[in-house]
């Protein structure tokens, strides 16, 4: 019955909602009453410019910052993974998954860890130690550890932003098919238009403090960009980059 509850609940309230967050350093208002849902199993991308606070809100998310105002609610648990991996380097690469696990003996931890490891492709550097890992393996490696603890919100901070072309478009078809199999909720901040519109459901724009601007990505995956040029375009203009990216171009 417990977790039949926890089923329901998981698949009608929302991933991440919250309203009205406010957060300030000093007299700068980084977040100015901010409101955005992430609903139950949705995957959505937020873009904004550098300094816009996409950062401040994933921590409000994650419970690593407080806010000033407003009110945040998740569905847990939550996982985050970052622009760089955060691995432990005196940790093998099992260990550094496993850590993220807090319930059940080291044997069970370790098994959990394994399984995802090999949901990330990575079965073969389960002993490796993380600084003999590619950029592109040590992504992974921290996507198993975000997604090992089963997340119903999944805050992924660029993730990809630093590996290299190809490597992030196949971190791009994992994501997505990790994603599918688990279904949590993802928050996904990106600077790259087409990868916020190859990969999500919504894309949130966030703007002096609040979220100025949505698009709602109505096309079947996989997506073709070719396809995708009527809402970058709208992004874009958005995002006050049209012009100068057309002058560019
Ligand atoms: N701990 C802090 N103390 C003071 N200012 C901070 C702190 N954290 C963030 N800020 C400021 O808040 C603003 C938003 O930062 P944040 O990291 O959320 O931006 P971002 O949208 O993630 O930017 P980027 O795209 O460059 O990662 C910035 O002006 C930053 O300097
Ligand atoms: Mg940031």
């Amino acid at each position: 019955m417990a977790t039949r509850l926890t089923t329901t609940l998981r698949t009608t309230t929302p991933a991440a909602r919250v309203s009205g967050l406010t957060r300030r350093f000093g007299d700068h208002v980084v977040l100015d009453g901010l409101d955005a849902t992430v609903g139950p199993g949705e995957l959505v991308a937020l873009l904004g410019r550098s300094g816009s606070g996409k950062s401040t809100l994933l921590r409000s998310l994650a419970g690593l910052d407080r806010p000033d105002a407003g009110t945040v609610e998740v569905t847990g648990p939550v996982s985050v993974a970052f622009q760089e991996p955060r691995l432990l380097p005196w940790k093998r690469v099992l260990d550094n998954v496993a850590l993220a696990l807090r319930d059940g003996s080291r044997a069970e931890r370790r098994e959990r860890a394994g399984r995802a490891l090999a949901e990330v492709g990575l079965s073969e550097k389960t002993d490796a130690w993380p600084l003999t890992l590619s950029g592109g393996q040590a992504q992974r490696t921290s996507l198993a550890r975000a997604l090992v603890t089963a997340p119903g919100l999944l805050l992924l901070d660029e993730p990809f932003s630093a590996l290299d072309a190809l490597t992030r478009l196949e971190m791009h078809d994992l994501v997505l098919s990790l994603w599918r199999e688990h279904r949590p909720g993802v928050l996904l901040v990106t600077h790259d238009i087409d990868e916020a519109l190859t990969l999500a459901d919504r894309v949130l724009v966030v703007d002096r403090g609040r979220i100025r601007h949505a698009v709602d990505v109505r096309r079947p995956r996989p997506r073709d960009p070719a396809d995708l040029t009527d809402l970058r375009a709208e992004l874009l203009e958005v995002l006050g980059v049209g012009e100068r990216t057309r002058a560019s171009a």
